[in-house]
């Protein structure tokens, strides 16, 4: 166990991003009721995530983390679950098939409520408010009445959450994840865009893969593998009273874990060495996440690496840079060197989104998508530059037709956004947009991989 902690031992710590309930009794109240809320996660899980994410860390496989930036009461709809839970299928499934990696799935899901702001106020038309903070702390609309902390809305996030994982665990195992439904996979929309093309020829080339090994005796009967896939949670532990109360003791190792979800991060707002953050992190056994924007040093990572895995365990610490195209090839090689130097055993993935991201005239905030596939492409030249592994990727999407980043195959202009803008947060690639990113992304691992045997070849 880690030395002197405990789950509240983050209490003595400054803290950053965390709301002030005006009601303490009321927030006792729930707080309560949230420390008997069933887990919604297993530690056995947990144990099979790190595991999982030890792979990648090892360079023998790849990590799809991705999902909304924040969920919502209003859009929590079955139809949202599933349309998000394809796109994530169908980005794994080109990931696995065109680049022959085992792909490690991670929705930002199922948890995903509170969000770390800039401002504490919002200000408009001269009327200065609260911001809004996730829809588990308070209301995004602009009222004064909206905008002041409700600790019951962590008991309907909590609700919402055990909902939408119910949901997620039938998809993954219950038939619907079963490759031979390659070709279902696809949504409407997306069928006759460049991306949508380039994945009905992959996924009839799997499909006549699957006919053959039927035909040898290699069914969904005989191989589970075929018929079900493992699909984790993730959020930012940002609220860290309603962590705590998730925390529960593992009878089977005794060790720690935070059962809101399989896997947690620290924002790059609140990763301060000394904060409380950290400190409820390093206690917790789920492999966990580190946001890795500009600001953060060498020797900062360094130490932060040593306080949230002082075993080195592989798989425990996903390091998730989120630089922007402009600063990634400065800011990203020195902390790898720095991180491979000290024999740090970590993933590397790649948040290509809240690093680029900015506001229009018009007032719309948005991303454009070339500059998200630059750093995606950086973000593998680097690796490549380095000799470590590129281990995987981070995104804000949804499964459904939004207009909410600029460009791609369908070339959302500026004027397009307004049309269907409909994030509760930072805008979010929609799926054909995802889709393409993957087979980006395939082509990368793939260069990656050849660069290995070539390398091996001639050693
Ligand atoms: N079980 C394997 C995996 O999860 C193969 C698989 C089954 C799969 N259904 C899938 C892969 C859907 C990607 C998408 O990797
Ligand atoms: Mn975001």
């Amino acid at each position: 166990m880690a030395p002197n902690w405990t789950p509240q031992s983050w209490q003595d710590k400054p803290i950053r991003q965390v709301p002030t309930y005006p009601d303490q009794a009321a927030l006792d109240a729930v707080l309560a009721r949230v420390r008997t809320h069933p887990p919604l996660v297993f530690a056995g899980e947990a144990r099979n995530l790190t595991a999982a994410l030890g792979q990648v860390a090892e360079g023998k496989a790849f990590l799809l983390q991705g999902g909304d930036c924040a969920e919502s009461f209003a859009e929590f709809h079955p139809d949202n679950i599933r349309d998000m839970f394809r796109v994530m299928l169908q980005m794994a499934v080109v990931l696995t098939f065109a680049a022959g990696v085992p792909v490690v799935k991670v929705g930002r899901i199922a948890g995903q409520f509170a969000k770390p702001r800039s401002d504490d106020n919002e200000t408009i038309n001269g009327v200065t408010l609260p911001s809004y903070r996730g829809d588990n702390i308070n209301g995004s609309e602009f009222t004064a009445a909206a905008r002041i902390p409700d600790p019951q809305r962590m008991l309907q996030a909590t609700a919402q959450s055990a909902a939408t994982l119910n949901l997620l665990r039938a998809f993954a195992q219950g038939g619907y994840a079963d490759l031979h439904n390659v070709h279902r996979w696809m949504l409407g929309f997306i069928s006759d865009s460049p991306a949508g093309e380039q994945y009905q020829g992959l996924a009839q080339r799997i499909s006549e893969t699957l006919e053959f090994m039927a035909a040898c005796g290699i069914t969904s009967e005989s191989v589970p593998q075929l018929r079900g896939t493992d699909f984790y949670t993730s959020h930012e532990a940002l609220l860290l009273a309603y962590e705590q109360a998730m925390t529960r003791v593992d009878s089977t190792s005794g060790d720690w874990y935070d059962t809101s979800a399989h896997m947690l991060w620290i924002g790059d707002r609140t990763r301060q060495l000394d904060g409380a953050h950290v400190e409820f992190m390093r206690g917790i056994k789920n492999p966990i996440g580190l946001k890795c924007g500009p600001s953060l040093g060498e020797d900062e990572l360094l130490r932060l690496i040593a306080t949230l895995n002082p075993q080195n365990i592989p798989g425990r610490l996903t390091l998730i840079a989120r630089f922007g195209a402009d600063k990634i090839a400065e800011k990203l090689p020195p902390l790898v060197r720095a991180v491979k130097r000290e024999g740090a055993k970590v993933v590397w993935s790649s948040d290509p989104m809240h690093g680029n991201t900015i506001k229009l005239q018009s007032g719309y905030k948005t991303r454009p998508v070339d500059r998200i596939l630059e750093e995606v492409r950086s973000f593998f030249s680097v690796h490549r530059a380095e000799g470590t592994h590129a281990g995987g990727v981070h995104f804000e999407m949804t499964g459904q037709d939004v207009t909410e980043c600029l460009g791609g195959a369908q070339a959302i202009k500026e004027l397009d956004l307004a049309e269907r803008y409909q994030t509760a947060c930072d805008p979010r690639l929609n799926a054909s947009q995802a889709l393409e990113l993957a087979f980006l992304i395939a082509q990368g691992i793939r260069d990656e991989r050849m660069k290995d045997a070539g390398l091996a070849a001639s050693a």
